[in-house]
């Protein structure tokens, strides 16, 4: 069976977890899109892994991980993340296949992505996290990037990279007048990483038309979420891929026609972290102690990230987007003890009700959320293994959660450990 999982929010909605309990069950893990701007926090035998680019399932002995055409690769970030998992005594050699039509992160996407948010004035800052994602895809699209598959051939790299840099070195000098970067170091650079890089290097849309047919069972490992999605999310206020499922085709190379579910991830809450307008977000009292209770800092960049009530608009957003078939709920303990509970179920925008998410960025930053209450629970709950052991209003919660989204229930996460999972 192959099967999707997306980010049903902005992201950080616990898919890390819930990829480590589906990757048992799986044989190929797949990334298709994002790079090391994720980050996937899963505790494994008492050890606490934060991946940012290698597919989770890596933690899996015998799992075979696959980094897609669709993501974007810094080779410092890879082999930094190999050499954190070898010292843990995981293997990677063997295990993991990277696309040769990946593209790869050079120094000036990164020093790009910081100087333009450096000097982006207040409000139009996108809160990146200056890994040179944007950038990156920005030169894929403009027909100037450069793969993986590119360093097969060294007088094919050298040419492009002269070419590019050329281009890249006029715009730093003249509208940023930052410093030119050297041809020389950044060639030496990626020689360095360039036969390891090879090693890895796969036509995996090839390796996973053949797992299928082999009834392999793969599972796509979205990164960030709907509402990061270049197109269907906040624009401007996105990451620069697909995060909703079309990613996961164009990103993999996998037909349509192979998929058999699509699994959305979504918190009991709603958490984003970065800038642009979030209409569920708490005041800064009950922020501070969801923020803290939840632990809700970036794994990527240490960023303290907002956090609100739970909005079934963009929840439903994100299942017609991604046709989803079932829920993950996560993180429902950390809102126990409140004693109620707000759901957004509307918006009121300039004085108009609405259900459905406003494409347009000044509609959606004037959106007043539509709230309905639900009774509080008291209980600590992370002990509970079953749906009956959840209290009474936990329950009416998830219900609730689950008409507004029209999709079931399948797994409730109650704490950060794989056993506190209740399975429905
Ligand atoms: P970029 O992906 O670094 O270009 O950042 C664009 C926006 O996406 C910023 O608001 C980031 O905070 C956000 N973002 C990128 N990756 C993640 C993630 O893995 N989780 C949550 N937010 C993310
Ligand atoms: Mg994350």
């Amino acid at each position: 069976m192959n099967r999707i999982l997306i980010g049903a929010q902005w992201g950080d909605e616990g898919k890390g977890k819930v990829i480590d309990l589906l990757a048992r069950k799986s044989d190929v893990i797949v990334r298709y899109q994002g790079g090391n701007n994720a980050g996937h926090t899963i505790k494994f035998n008492d050890q606490k892994f934060v991946l940012h680019l290698i597919p989770s399932g890596i933690l899996h002995p015998g799992k075979i991980c696959v980094i897609g055409n669709g993501v974007v690769i810094d080779p410092e970030a890879l082999f930094d993340e190999v050499a954190l998992l070898e010292k843990a005594g995981i293997k990677v050699k063997g295990r993991l296949l990277i696309s040769d039509q990946a593209h790869l992160i050079f120094p000036y996407h990164k020093l790009m992505d910081q100087l333009k948010e450096e000097s982006s004035k207040k409000g139009k800052a996108i809160g990146t996290t200056k890994r040179g994602i944007g950038p990156c895809y920005a030169d894929k699209m403009a027909r100037v990037g450069i793969r993986v598959g590119d360093l097969k051939s060294l007088p094919y790299f050298k040419d492009r990279l002269t070419y590019v840099l050329k281009e890249r070195n006029e715009f730093l000098v003249k509208i940023h007048h930052a410093k030119p970067l050297s041809f020389k170091k950044i060639f030496d650079h990626f020689n360095k990483y360039r036969t390891r890089l090879l090693d890895f290097a796969h036509d995996t849309p090839k390796y996973l038309y053949d797992a299928t047919k082999a009834k392999k069972d793969i599972l796509f490992e979205g990164a960030q979420g709907t509402l990061l999605d270049v197109d269907h999310g906040t624009y401007p206020f996105v990451t620069s891929s697909n995060a909703t499922v079309g990613g996961a085709i164009t990103g993999s190379g996998i037909s349509p026609t192979f998929i058999d579910r699509v699994i959305g991830v979504t918190k009991a809450y709603t958490t984003r972290v970065g800038e642009g307008p979030f209409p569920t977000q708490f005041p800064p009292k009950l922020m501070k102690l969801i923020q803290t209770k939840g632990e809700e800092f970036g794994a990527t960049t240490g960023r303290a990230r907002r956090c609100g009530w739970f909005d079934a608009v963009i929840g439903r957003h994100a299942v017609r987007i991604n046709g989803l078939d079932e829920l993950a709920i996560m993180k429902l303990d950390i809102l126990s003890g409140l004693p109620e509970l707000k759901i957004a179920t509307a918006y009121r925008i300039n004085g108009k009700l609405t259900k459905d998410y406003p494409h347009a960025i000044f509609e959606f930053s004037k959106a007043q959320p539509v709230y309905e209450t639900w009774k509080g629970w008291e209980e600590d709950i992370t002990h509970c293994q079953r749906w009956n052991q959840l209290p009474v209003n936990a329950r009416r919660y998830l219900k609730r959660m689950e008409e507004l989204m029209e999709t079931p229930i399948k797994i409730v996460s109650v704490g950060s450990k794989r056993n506190q999972t209740i399975f429905l």
